[in-house]
């Protein structure tokens, strides 16, 4: 079997931070309560004028440099990404354009925030179908462009980030499994229902009507545990593998709370989780590429790493691969 490996990574996040004290000074809450509501303590803001595709295009130098890479090898390149540049073309063909590359099968996929889980595998796939050889999967959201500053169940959680892998063929193991979900039965949930051809821009709504991500976070909180624990246990179990093989899981971040309750449930051992959530928020399909870009220095040869994620839809799963 030809796998595909992960062989190198990149990530990210603007400047500018929004801290807990920043939106004290807007909304009626508190850096106590953030931080032990969600763990988060400031997330990262794209100014205005600069777009998903940005985050994205210095990402993908931040991999080309650290890892001497050459931008003329990609094969494919898929962006997982909810708030896209424009509804068209695809934001990875601006990327391609911005990069200066070209006759790239570039395409994006939204999945919310399992976006970067799904856009994985089909990456693996294109490797393991033996067709594409260098594949670079991206997960980027400029979520801060649809959150309203004024509504506090909204503006605590969410920051903007770009985060990359760089996907190539290898015989020894690589991208072992993945086990992808979803329910639409969620939309109602959690979403952002205007801009697209239900209610397109055209149809001048009032903008605090259907312009901004809204969700009920207690539904969503409650799904999204059982959801990720679910699925872990199930692709470990369909790989005969055990909590305990698994060296490092990283979650989704878009609560402590969340991540905390899923490895209870999961019964992973304390330390093999990581978290970067206090100082990013929840960047939707690019928590879990920045989270294995900080942290990619504690990877070993050989290490299992479990990914998993919960977001919009609802879609959710969990992704085994060997480092
Ligand atoms: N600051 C201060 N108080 C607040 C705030 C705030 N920002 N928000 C709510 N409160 C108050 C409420 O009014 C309520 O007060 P009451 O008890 O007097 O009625 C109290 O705090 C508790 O409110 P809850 O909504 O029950 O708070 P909860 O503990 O559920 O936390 C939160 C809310 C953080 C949104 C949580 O539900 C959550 O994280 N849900 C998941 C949402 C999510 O992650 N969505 C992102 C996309 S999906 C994904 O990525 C998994």
């Amino acid at each position: 079997r030809i796998y595909a490996q992960i062989s190198a990574i990149g990530g990210y996040v603007p400047e500018n931070k929004r801290t807990n004290q920043d939106l004290e000074k807007i909304t009626d809450t508190s850096d106590e309560w953030i931080v032990k509501r969600t763990g988060i303590k400031e997330r990262r803001i794209l100014e205005d004028g600069l777009a998903t595709s940005d985050m994205a295009v210095r990402a993908i130098q931040n991999l080309v440099d650290t890892y001497q890479k050459k931008l003329s090898d990609i094969d494919a390149l898929i962006v997982a990404t909810s708030t896209p540049d424009m509804l068209m073309p695809a934001t990875a063909n601006i990327i391609c354009e911005k990069l200066g590359i070209d006759n790239v099968w570039a395409f994006d996929m939204n999945a919310a925030c399992s976006g970067f889980l799904y856009a994985l595998d089909m990456g693996a796939s294109l490797v393991e179908s033996n067709r594409y050889k260098n594949v670079l999967v991206i997960g980027a959201d400029k979520i801060s462009a649809y959150v309203d500053i004024n509504d506090r169940s909204t503006n605590i959680l969410f920051g903007d980030g770009a985060g990359v892998v760089w996907l190539e063929p290898t015989k020894e193991e690589g991208i072992l499994d993945a086990l992808l979900q979803s329910n639409g039965s969620g939309k109602d949930f959690l979403n952002i229902e205007a801009g697209g051809s239900l209610y397109p821009a055209s149809a001048d709504l009032p903008i605090d009507e259907k312009h901004y991500i809204k969700q009920d976070g207690r539904i969503v909180f409650k799904n999204a545990i059982q959801a990720m624990s679910e699925t872990c246990l199930n692709v470990l179990k369909q790989n005969d593998f055990s909590i305990e093989q698994v060296d490092w899981l990283i979650p989704h971040q878009a609560n402590k709370r969340i991540i905390d309750a899923v490895g209870n449930e999961i019964g992973i051992e304390e330390g093999k989780t990581l978290v970067n959530i206090e100082h990013y928020g929840n960047t939707i399909a690019a928590t879990i590429p920045l989270c294995m870009w900080e942290n990619v220095s504690k990877f070993k040869k050989g290490d299992l790493l479990m990914l998993t994620a919960f977001g919009a839809g609802f879609s959710w799963g969990a992704s085994l691969l060997r480092w």
